[in-house]
């Protein structure tokens, strides 16, 4: 669609940023709602990153997506954060008033819950305990989201158990930081209602997810945040011993309702087409 001098700009802010499917699915957005804007890759380097936050609402951006490796540092150049991102210790969206000011959220958390919600009809993080493998940026947000709908119990499995410790510590709530050794992931799994994988096991080009699922009820829900493949061999093994699976390219979609929303002023719909979309784009 062809933009006027009065379209409304945002994009997305990483290094590399050339990975990035947000420019293509906010694109597919636009068009559909006939929105005079454009969303753009900003490749930014970290050293940059405070000298191009501040310029950007000085030339005209409405806001950004924060990506790669920018998320944790972004948090420290907003003006306002809201509290669920503070906990988190990261941001992946922002938005700048008139007056150039700096307002940063994380909708990985929500888009995160809106994902498995559209997944699994009434899904209910209270149901049971949560698995999480993983403790990094994406571990975050992840168990922020599942603490705050009331998971009652939290097994946050990480190879490095000191990240994992720390990680309860900030977010608060019934999380348990422990070591992934075989014998811990059995017991982690055991009376498990939803299993989650934050990690970059199993993705293209990375080491595969080794981790046997036989004591994990065939009830619990199994979600990979890992979306290439998109059905990854943790998704194919879950599914075919009769777990309902919920794959990873719908957390990316719904993260992205919150910042289209502020900036272009229409919340967009997560549907099948935009889906086919961002894979076939
Ligand atoms: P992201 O922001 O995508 O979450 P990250 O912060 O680099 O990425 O975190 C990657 C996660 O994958 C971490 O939990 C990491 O484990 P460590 O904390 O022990 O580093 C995990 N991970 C990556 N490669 C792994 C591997 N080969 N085996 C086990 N865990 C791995």
């Amino acid at each position: 669609m062809p933009i006027t001098g009065h379209a409304k700009t945002a994009g997305v802010v990483g290094w590399p940023v050339d990975h990035s499917r947000s420019p293509l699915l906010h694109a597919y957005w636009l068009a559909r709602y006939g929105v005079d804007g454009a969303y753009v890759p900003l490749p930014v380097h970290p050293d940059n990153l405070a000298t191009a936050l501040r310029a950007l609402p000085l030339l005209g951006f409405r806001g950004v997506n924060v990506t790669v490796p920018h998320k944790e540092a972004a948090i420290a150049l907003c003006d306002t954060v809201d509290a669920q991102a503070r906990r988190i210790g990261a941001v992946n969206t922002l938005a700048f008033d008139e007056t150039g000011r700096i307002r940063g959220w994380n909708t990985d958390a929500p888009g995160f819950m809106a994902n498995l919600g559209a997944g699994i009809s009434g899904f209910d993080a209270r149901r049971g305990p949560a698995v999480v493998l993983g403790a990094g940026g994406a571990a975050r947000a992840v168990c922020a989201a599942l603490v705050d709908a009331e998971t009652p119990e939290l097994r946050l499995l990480n190879r490095t158990i000191a990240k994992a410790e720390r990680l309860a510590g900030d977010i608060g709530g019934p999380i348990r930081a422990m070591a992934w050794a075989e014998t811990a992931a059995a017991e982690a799994l055991a009376g498990a209602a939803l299993l989650v994988n934050t990690t970059s096991l199993g993705m293209q080009g990375q080491p595969a997810l080794d981790l046997d699922l036989s004591a994990l009820p065939v009830e619990a829900v199994v979600t990979d945040i890992v979306y290439s493949p998109l059905e990854t061999e943790l998704l194919r093994r879950a599914r075919s011993r009769g777990n309902p699976c919920v794959d990873g390219l719908g957390m990316l979609l719904h993260q992205a309702v919150g910042g289209f929303e502020a900036w272009f002023g229409v919340r967009p719909a997560v549907d099948g087409a935009l889906r086919q979309a961002v894979l076939t784009g």
